[in-house]
């Protein structure tokens, strides 16, 4: 398949874009760079020994996306392209609404006027808010004033507007994938993730806590519900998540109309676990503090992933320690992520 994949150059666009070009797939990447490097294109390439086509430029620039689809014959869009830092959502939501919403609806038009009519999208399960019970399932509820951010609601309402685009043209096929926690890099170490300033997120920090760029690390709260206090989420090797898509776009290709899946392990594990598995994976015991909680984080998420193991043929193959092993070999490797 001709496969446009927006936001293809950061961290799980790019390790989707090997698996696209692994499984033979023709790519082509259109992404901004506010939040990613050619660099990380170069590598995919390298890995995969074949061609990626590359155009930079933005969803909200409709004569840049007209003239993409203009030059290429799409079978399907992968669409990554988003802002996605939490606590940023919140002191700018305009920036979020705007790239997010606008940027979503403008790569609609493109693909109807051009006749492209498959589309996977990321969404998060994030646009479960407080779940009321776990494991979480496709059909558990989703509320709006219960997503903790503006980032958040921008996953949501994508979803609502992607359902009635689909409505409105029976012929169109939508994946909605909802992503766990995604953690990890390729096993070469030659791709993986590359966060600006500090991370926000766990496993960046804890990595960069082991390569010695960061003291310590402060675990957000320790009286939680959990076993050990700490809180639990469903981390998913990025590789497993990439593999996804490629079976997304399998299932698109059957006028499936919408589908939506949860993408994780259904394994939760603490925070205080991961402090364990990343020390071991890096020989480098990691030196932590318990802080107070931060503001919108619940106690635990984990996924039930039965519906795409029998819809999509997938699940999750690596377990914990290779998260942690290829996520610290990334990490040694890259000190300075894409820019060494
Ligand atoms: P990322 O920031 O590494 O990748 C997003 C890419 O989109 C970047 O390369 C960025 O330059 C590009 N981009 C942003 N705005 C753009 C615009 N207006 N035009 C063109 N390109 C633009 O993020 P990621 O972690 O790879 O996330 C990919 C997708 O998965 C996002 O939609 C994100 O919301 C979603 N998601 C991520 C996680 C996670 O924890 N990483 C979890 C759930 C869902
Ligand atoms: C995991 C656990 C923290 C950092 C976020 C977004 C979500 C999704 C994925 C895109 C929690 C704890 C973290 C630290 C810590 N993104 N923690 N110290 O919050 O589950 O999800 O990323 O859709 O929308 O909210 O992931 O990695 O930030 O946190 O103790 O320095 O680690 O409290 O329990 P989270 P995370």
């Amino acid at each position: 398949m001709n496969v446009l994949v927006t936001g293809g150059a950061g961290y799980i666009g790019s390790h989707t874009c090997l698996e696209l070009l692994n499984t033979g797939h023709s790519v082509t990447v259109f992404d901004n760079l506010s939040n990613s490097s050619e660099e990380s294109l170069r590598r995919v390439a390298d890995l995969a020994q074949k061609e990626i086509v590359f155009v930079k430029g933005d969803i909200l620039d409709n004569e840049a996306l007209e003239q993409v689809f203009a030059q290429t014959q799409f079978d399907s869009v992968i669409h990554f392209a988003s802002l996605k830092a939490v606590g940023e959502s919140v002191s700018k939501p305009l920036e979020y609404y705007h790239n997010n919403l606008t940027g979503t609806v403008n790569l609609c038009y493109a693909m109807q006027n051009a006749g492209v009519k498959n589309l996977v999208f990321s969404s998060s399960a994030t646009v479960y808010g407080l779940p009321k019970s776990l494991p979480l399932t496709e059909a558990s509820p989703t509320m709006i004033h219960e997503v903790t951010n503006p980032y958040g609601r921008t996953k949501l309402m994508l979803e609502f507007v992607l359902r009635d685009w689909q409505t409105a043209n029976p012929n169109f096929n939508v994946a909605l994938l909802r992503y766990f926690n995604p953690v990890g890099a390729h096993e070469s170490g030659q791709i993986g993730e590359d966060p600006n300033g500090i991370p926000n997120n766990l496993l960046p920090y804890v990595s960069q806590v082991a390569v010695g760029k960061l003291d310590q690390l402060g675990v957000f709260g320790g009286d939680y519900e959990t076993p050990d206090g700490t809180g639990v989420r469903d981390y998913i090797h990025v590789v497993d998540l990439a593999a996804g898509h490629v079976l997304a776009l399998n299932k698109l290709a059957t006028n499936c109309g919408v589908v939506t899946y949860n993408l994780g392990t259904g394994n939760g594990y603490s925070v205080l676990e991961i402090v364990k598995a990343f020390g071991e994976a890096s020989g480098k015991p990691i030196p932590y503090k318990v802080v107070d909680r931060r503001p919108g984080d619940i106690a635990a998420c984990y996924a039930d992933p039965a519906l795409a193991k029998s819809e999509l043929g997938w699940e999750a193959k690596r377990g914990l320690k290779e998260m942690c092993v290829d996520g610290w070999r990334w990490q040694s490797q890259n000190p300075n992520g894409f820019n060494a």
